[in-house]
């Protein structure tokens, strides 16, 4: 039998979201925006790729929370994406009040589920919907680190001649521009990369990595990133659904690891059949760990804004 899995938000990053997760063909993938017509064309669409792609996965598109009813997993991607010159920070207000009424139904309808916030500012959203559904950090997480940490990973394989596979890059804190990525922790072939490359090289490759999202904004002009984010959170998916126990960078609420407390911001963490199954701590240098802080300090900003 196959498992069930809502995508909340039918717009370029649920709807990657969706189809990645089709593609699997474990999971029956239902999609729910508030637009009328969108989600069931869009599903519509990919239910027709199903036998190009060997997938008997069912996709349907709703506008009805009701459809939604008894997932496993639910992907919140909905809220306003980035226009060029705006920070993700800027979205607080208008997503904040998006994600506390998708959560609402979403809880409604599947009390049991666990939730994977893909919507910005990304730490802030998590800390939402931890606060207005309840649960455990174990079923409410945050992708943003997978992505965050694909693009290290994509510029280091670019800049060294490498295939993407062999190069593990290490991404800390929150999806914002006070993101940590850690290049003493990011290697190639198990070899650090401050082995490997001149500080002025990687302080680029880092520089870069952290407004990863920002390039792509200034291109599209009418949007942001959607394949590689929605691919990131099928991967969540995956790990979670096939409790594979995968070490992937996600954002949770610390309750104390890193000297952090009640604050949601990216960290590895094992992920399986039950959500957020440990919360791994790095030792980290002390510049290191002042940068985490500062990142979560961003992040409780957020927080104060939302009255949460
Ligand atoms: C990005 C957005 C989706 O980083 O947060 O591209």
């Amino acid at each position: 039998m196959r498992s069930k899995v809502s995508v909340i938000g039918a717009g370029n990053v649920g709807a990657t979201c969706a189809f990645r997760i089709a593609e699997q063909g474990y999971a029956d993938v239902v999609m729910l925006d508030i637009l009328e017509g969108v989600p069931q064309g869009k599903a519509l669409d990919m239910l027709q790729a199903a036998p190009i792609i060997d997938t008997d996965a069912l996709i349907t598109g709703t506008n009805d929370y009701a459809d939604t009813a008894g997932s496993e997993i639910v992907v919140i991607t909905s809220g306003m994406p980035r226009k060029p010159g705006m920070s993700r920070d800027d979205l607080v207000k208008v997503n904040a009040d998006i994600v506390k009424q998708v959560t609402e139904n979403v809880v409604k309808h599947s009390p049991d589920c666990i939730i994977i916030l893909v919507s910005n500012p990304l730490d802030a959203m998590v800390q939402m919907a931890l606060h207005v559904s309840g649960f455990p950090r174990s079923r409410v997480l945050g992708q943003s680190g997978v992505l965050d940490s694909a693009r290290f990973r994509t510029f280091l394989a670019q800049e060294l001649n490498v295939s993407v596979e062999d190069v593990f890059a290490c991404v800390l804190g929150g999806h914002g521009d006070t993101m940590v990525p850690v290049p003493r922790l990011s290697t190639i072939g198990g070899v650090p990369i401050t082995d490997l490359l001149s500080q002025e090289r990687i302080d680029a490759i880092v520089e870069r990595t952290v407004k990863g999202g920002a390039e792509i904004v200034a291109l599209l002009k009418t949007g942001s990133a959607y394949y590689a984010p929605g691919t990131a959170a099928a991967q969540m998916v995956d790990a979670i659904l096939l409790d594979r126990k995968k070490i992937l960078p996600t954002a949770t609420r610390l309750e104390g690891e890193y000297g952090i407390n009640n604050i949601v911001v990216g960290v590895p963490a094992k992920l399986g059949k039950a959500g957020i199954e440990q919360v791994m701590e790095i030792q980290l240098t002390s510049e290191e760990s002042a940068s985490l802080k500062k990142s979560a300090d961003a992040v409780q900003a957020l927080n104060t804004v939302m009255g949460i």
